[in-house]
């Protein structure tokens, strides 16, 4: 499993609650997949995890490297999934998926942090 590329991001959770008070439903389609938003609304404070989310979003950009959204890539094509356990894990769509096997990349591991303050990834490209 050798590392191919290293992605950390940190998100203040007041900015992305301004954006679900002003924009709703079109900033959450337009940034999460159906099954984020599904696990974020369901929880007591969605902010929190639509950030922790929004963050693995940004660290995988940088650990596939710079450039991926002038390349078409799309927030929906980063998906946070969630194991039984809760343990999360990063599944790729389309052109962040494409690009990431140009790198060679077969997997990642990712972590995830918050506060109701602060949210925070971590992704290692493998
Ligand atoms: C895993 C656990 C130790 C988290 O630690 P914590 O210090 O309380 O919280 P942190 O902010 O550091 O981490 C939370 C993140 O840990 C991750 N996590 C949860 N279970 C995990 C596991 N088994 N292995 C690795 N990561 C895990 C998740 O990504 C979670 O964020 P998310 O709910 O937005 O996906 C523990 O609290 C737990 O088992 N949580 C289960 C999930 C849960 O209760 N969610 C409530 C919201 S619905």
């Amino acid at each position: 499993m050798t590392p191919l590329g290293l992605g950390i991001d940190l998100v203040e959770v007041g900015r992305i609650r301004d954006l679900l008070t002003k924009h709703g439903e079109r900033f959450k389609e337009k940034t999460f997949t159906a099954g984020e938003i599904a696990y974020c609304d369901s929880c007591a404070d969605p902010a929190m995890h639509y950030a922790a989310r929004f963050a693995v979003k940004e660290a995988a950009a940088k650990s596939i490297g710079t450039g991926l959204w002038a390349h078409g890539v799309d927030w929906n094509d980063l998906e946070v999934l969630r194991e039984e356990s809760g343990r999360p894990k990063l599944a790729l769509h389309g052109g962040a998926k494409a690009h990431a096997e140009r790198m060679g990349s077969t997997g990642s591991l990712i972590s995830i942090t918050h506060t109701r303050e602060l949210a925070m990834a971590q992704v290692i490209l493998v």
